[in-house]
């Protein structure tokens, strides 16, 4: 239909930004954009509206004036996440920078326009999903998070991930994943496969850094892959 076919133009678009070029039959097109085939998942056992509001934004204002690591002497603002809070999919990333220190919000500065269209390259907005970070507060120069920082912070992540019951979660770079899956296998060989988040049935996929790809943009290929791969396993096809 014409819908599919201006989705699959759109598609291109956003993929041609994040430096993908990706040829589809015309009949094919469209096909892999949003929303279609998408298992449907019941949200039953989520949290009612208004207790998810008020369970999270407690949690935030617990982040604003948390002080369980000396990161909170360094922060302009600590970044606790933003997006849907009946999100399927939770991104999550390594720390604020700059930018997301003085803003209080994940990725806004160039990796995160690059996020965004990562995102829109699987039809996804940036609001659709939600963002977050393993660390909440920024450290020095962008430095490599401490094991006690990960750590002091990690309850939150935690908390976040059981009150908005995302049905997968995106891991971006070497830090997230490590992290998050706790493991020290290198982040080239953890892509391509799926995770389970620890002690739970949540698929986590595994991909390359926003930041990293501006830096090497000849991965982005790789990216897409993963992607792709992600929405598989979203809609329950692996
Ligand atoms: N890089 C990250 O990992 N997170 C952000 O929020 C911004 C940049």
């Amino acid at each position: 239909s014409v819908k599919l076919y201006m989705n699959g133009i759109r598609q291109h678009q956003y993929l041609k930004e994040i430096g993908i070029t990706v040829w589809l039959e015309r009949k094919l097109a469209g096909k892999e954009t949003t929303g279609f085939n998408v298992k449907s998942v019941s949200k039953e056992n989520r949290l009612l509206e208004t207790e998810l509001d008020k369970n999270l934004d407690y949690l935030s204002s617990q982040v604003q004036t948390c002080n369980f690591c000396e990161l909170h002497k360094f922060r302009t603002k600590a970044v606790f996440g933003i997006g849907n809070k009946n999100a399927d999919w939770l991104v999550i990333g390594e720390a604020p920078g700059v930018e997301e220190d003085l803003k209080g919000e994940p990725f806004v500065g160039r990796a995160g326009k690059l996020l965004n269209a990562m995102l829109l390259s699987m039809g996804l907005q940036r609001k659709e999903v939600f963002i977050a970070n393993i660390l909440k507060c920024r450290p020095p120069k962008n430095r490599d998070p401490k094991l006690d920082e990960v750590e002091a912070c990690g309850n939150y992540l935690r908390q976040q991930i059981e009150l908005i019951k995302p049905k997968v979660i995106l891991a971006l770079g070497r830090i997230a994943a490590q992290n998050l899956l706790k493991s020290t296998t290198p982040i080239g060989k953890m892509r391509g496969n799926s995770y389970l988040y620890p002690g739970s049935d949540l698929p986590v996929v595994v991909t390359y850094h926003p930041a990293y790809l501006l830096r090497s943009p000849t991965e982005k290929r790789k990216v897409w892959e993963d992607l792709k791969f992600a929405q598989n396993i979203f809609r329950g096809l692996i």
